[in-house]
Parts: C-alpha cells; structure tokens; sequence
C-alpha cells in the first residue's frame, strides 16, 4: 500500500525535565562571551564541569579548562576529546555552536564532521550531542535546517549518543551570540528534551519536527502539459530513465536531460530510444553545481522547443561510507547536487516561466541514511528549500517529494542484501515505476508542496515511523495496488537507519 505523510513543526514544552548531576560538557565555541555566560550558567548551577574548544590553527591547551583546534583537523579534535576525558573523567554531553557564532560553520558542515569524526577515533561516547545552528533569512533557515540530516543518521555511526539539532532565528536587535537565550535553550535540551530536531522561530516557543499522516486532494492532475518541454537533472540516471519513458509515452513532451557525463554511445543510443517513444530530446553535459552551464542548458531547450515548462531536479549521487570513515571532500561531493545544484538551478532558471520545479528528496531526509549524513543532510536541504521557494515565490510552484526505494536501476540497489534488510524490517517495500509515476502527476497538483512518500504494510511501516498505526489515513490514491495515505509522525527514537 501506497502511503503519504508530511513533516510538520509543532510546538512542544522539554517534557520530563530532570536536571542530571555531574554532566561534563564539552562546548565548542570561540567566543568569550559564550563562554561566560555558559560557564556562569552550567557551573553555577551544581557541580557541572564544562570545557571550552575554540577555532584555532591546531591543537593548543590555552587554559585549564579552554582548548583550541584547527578547522577540519580530525587529529586536533580527537586529541582534544582524549584530554578532557583525563582532565574530567569523561564526558558526558557534546555542545557544537561553532554554526552559532559563524554563518560559514552552518554553509560548511566541515566543522561539524570533523568533531564527529575526533568522538569516534577518540572513542568518546556522550550521551548527548546537541549541535546549535542560528539562521537571519529564510535561505540560512535551510542551511541550518539541513543540519537535521545529521541528527537522523547519526544512530549508528555514533550509537549511544543522543543526538539534537537545534535551530533558532537569530534575535532582533542582539549584537553578537545571544549568548544567554542560547544558554537557556542548551540548559533545555541536555536536561529534558530528547527531541531530534528543534526549532525556535521569533520569539515563539519550542517547536519539533514530527511526521504525520496526510490524504491527498481529489482532481488534482492537470499540471504536465501534452507536448510540455521539461529539464530533468540527473536525466540519464535510475529515474531519470523511469520520467523521461514516461513522460515520452504520456505526454509526447520534449526532454532536457542533463548530467555530467559527455554524450557518449550509451547516452547517444538512449536519446534515440525516447525519440522512437515519441519525445524530442536534447542532452546537455552539464554539472547542477554550475548556474551557467544550466543557464546554458536552459537556453538550449530554449532554442530548440520554445521554453521550459517544468522541472525534475533528480541529479543526485550516492553517499557510500560511514560520516566517520570518509573524507570531507566526499561528504561535500554528495552535498553539492543537492544544495549548490539546487541553487544554481534558480539562477539558471531567473526570469523563465516554468509550472513546477518537483525537487526528488528522499526518505532518508526524514528517516536517516544509513550513516553517511551527506545524503539526508542534502536531501533535506531540498526540503526545507522548496517552502523557501515558495515563500519568495517561485518561479513556478515549488514541490519536494521524499520518496522511498524504488524499484529501478538507480540508487539504493548497489547493496542489495542491505536494501533489502532495511525495506523488510521496516515494513516497506520498492515502489514500482507506474506507482511512482501516477503519484508524482497527483502530487504536483497538490496544495500541499511536500511530501514523504512510502510503500508496505500500514501498520508496519506506521510504527516505524513512529505514528499510531491507527492514525493512519487510507484512501486511493491511484497506484498500482491502490495505494493508500499514510502519515508519519518522527521523534519516535525506534526508526532503524535506513536508505531511499
Ligand atoms: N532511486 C531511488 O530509489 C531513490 C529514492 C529516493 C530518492 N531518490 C533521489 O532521486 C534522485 C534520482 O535518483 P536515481 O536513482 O535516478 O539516481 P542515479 O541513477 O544515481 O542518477 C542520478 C544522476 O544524477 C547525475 N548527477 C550526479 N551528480 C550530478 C551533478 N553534480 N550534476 C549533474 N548531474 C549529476 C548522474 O549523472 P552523471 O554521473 O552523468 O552526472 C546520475 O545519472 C536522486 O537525487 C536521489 O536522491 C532516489
């Protein structure tokens, strides 16, 4: 069965708040400040320890309780943790605001990696992890919300560890860290909390994430238009191959595909296979990284069909390793289709009419990966950028679809045995291309502009995602088995980590 869901924010107090004795903390921060204030604030209230580790140009114990490491030094931050553990005994909670006191640590993640990584080769085991993240505009808003990509996939890569990430809009009028809001929100979240994802907007209270189940409107096709002209990023890929047969078959339309690649022998006999299908087809080597080759790719279709009706951002790449056995340069490789390419692709796009742009995210946004962080930290970037999008208005409407596993020649099936595991211990099955396909024509038209999408038993995949399986909505939806809405609701800790 064929269910959709939405992630929404929704206020919600800390909950069981107990005030644990003894926590020592490791707050990563440069600003003195920060630092005063939270010294005042965890040590003056019992016996809390807590150790200060700034931005510096390597590691450097600069007083008793203050440290200093290079950026994207993963041998600096784990000599770093291996101290404190001497000098306190251990450590008990982890606080990263290097992303609250510098915009660049949000853009980048470098930072955030590395203390990742310096835990796990250090062997340091907090219990918690909380990672602050300020943003000023609706465009930081989704940098700092990609962070959330972090704290959904970080169960194995860091078992033992509760992880949080903490959003909050900068306060008007404070000049530098509002370093005691910041204190009182991290007082919170170390003592009560136990929410993955948190957000604090204005002046408005607490708010988490949580999935919850979602019907779809009736009638509401109508979107792709006969003989459309549409760009597909990732054009030549799993379902870039499964939208293009299709939208050569169903709607005749005219195709711009673009990927990396050259148009080499396969690309070229690949192209000739949509025409004979009945489309007009033009491929573009081109990197979504880069605004001007897409511009370029624009004003080909441009020149050759008259205009572009609606996008596919499908250009993605697989993330392969555990955040803590890659390196940086990867973690940013995954990143780039989806947050610069995402970007450039409005900039290419400046001053054109399109219907849609439909943004491919993944269940792993919500769900988690399977440890990379990359992924979910792009793909959940693609998220919150689609409401962004459609806040400043477009151009066009902006639709972001979570999808799970499909069955296709695309991602996800490079390791059989584990999509497999993942898809049966979580109730889900692969989405087949004619359910895929009917339900993105449905979702395009929905007044809604997100969606997460799975497939399998309801109750099953209910409980995976932390919903009531009694609040799961049924109602046809139009797919291959009469697909049905479900929706999810997250915070629930009991998710397996998990691909799609
Ligand atoms: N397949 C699934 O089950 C599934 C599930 C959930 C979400 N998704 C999402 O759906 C999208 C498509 O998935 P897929 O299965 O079709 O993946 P895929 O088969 O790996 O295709 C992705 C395509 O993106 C292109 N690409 C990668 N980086 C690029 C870049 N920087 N610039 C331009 N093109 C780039 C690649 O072509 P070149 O190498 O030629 O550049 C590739 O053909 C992905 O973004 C993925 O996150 C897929």
């Amino acid at each position: 069965m064929l269910m959709t869901f939405e992630e929404v924010w929704e206020s919600e107090g800390v909950g069981d708040f107990v005030v644990g004795v003894g926590k020592r903390v490791v707050v990563f921060s440069s600003d003195p400040v920060v630092e005063g204030v939270l010294r005042g604030e965890f040590e003056g209230r019992g016996d809390w320890s807590v150790v200060f580790v700034g931005v510096g140009d390597g590691f450097e114990r600069v007083s008793e309780r203050c440290f200093r490491v290079g950026v994207g030094d993963v041998g600096d931050v784990a000599a770093c943790f291996s101290a404190v553990e001497e000098l306190l005994g251990g450590v008990d909670c982890v606080v990263y605001l290097w992303g609250v006191e510098d915009r660049a640590h949000v853009v980048d993640a470098s930072g955030l990696v590395c203390v990742i990584q310096g835990l796990s080769r250090a062997g340091v085991r907090p219990e918690r992890l909380v990672v602050g993240a300020e943003f000023g505009d609706g465009l930081e808003r989704c940098y700092a919300e990609s962070l959330i990509g972090f704290s959904r996939s970080l169960r194995m890569p860091l078992a033992g560890t509760f992880v949080s990430v903490v959003c909050r809009e900068r306060v008007a009028g404070v000049v530098g860290v509002d370093a005691s809001g910041w204190a009182g929100v991290l007082w919170d979240e170390l003592n009560g909390g136990g929410a993955d994802a948190v957000l604090y907007e204005g002046v408005g209270s607490r708010q988490v994430c949580r999935v919850r189940p979602v019907g779809l409107d009736e009638d509401c096709g109508g979107v792709l238009r006969r003989g459309g002209t549409y760009l597909i990023t990732g054009g030549m890929g799993g379902l870039g191959k499964i939208f293009s047969d299709w939208l050569a078959a169903e709607y005749g339309a005219n195709l711009v595909l673009v990927g990396r690649g050259e148009l080499d022998d396969r690309r070229r006999a690949r192209v000739q296979e949509l025409e004979l299908a009945g489309a007009s087809v033009v491929y573009v080597s081109a990197d979504v990284g880069d605004a001007a080759a897409l511009r370029a790719a624009v004003e080909q279709g441009k020149a050759r069909f008259g205009g572009i009706d609606g996008v596919i951002h499908a250009a993605g790449l697989e993330s392969r390793r555990s955040v803590v056995d890659k390196d940086v340069g990867e973690f940013h490789r995954v990143v780039r289709p989806k947050v610069a390419g995402t970007l450039a692709l409005d900039e290419a796009l400046s001053g054109e009419s399109v219907d849609f742009v439909c943004y491919f995210s993944s269940s792993s946004a919500i769900l988690g990966d399977f440890g990379g962080c990359d992924y979910a930290v792009g793909n959940r970037f693609l998220m919150s950028y689609a409401q962004y999008r459609e806040a400043v208005g477009g151009p066009g409407r902006a639709v972001v679809i979570n999808w799970p596993l499909w069955n296709s020649e695309g991602m996800g099936v490079a390791d059989a045995d584990a999509a497999a595991f993942y898809l049966k211990s979580s109730g889900q099955r692969f989405l087949e291309a004619a359910e895929g396909t009917a339900l993105f024509e449905r979702l395009l038209g929905q007044s809604r502009g997100g969606h997460l999408v799975l497939v399998g038993e309801p109750a099953k995949v209910a409980r995976f995602v932390g919903v009531d399986p009694a609040e799961i909505e049924v109602g046809v939806c139009g797919g291959a088995d009469d697909a049905a809405q479900v929706s999810v609701s997250e915070g629930d800790g009991g998710r397996v980590a998990g691909p799609g």
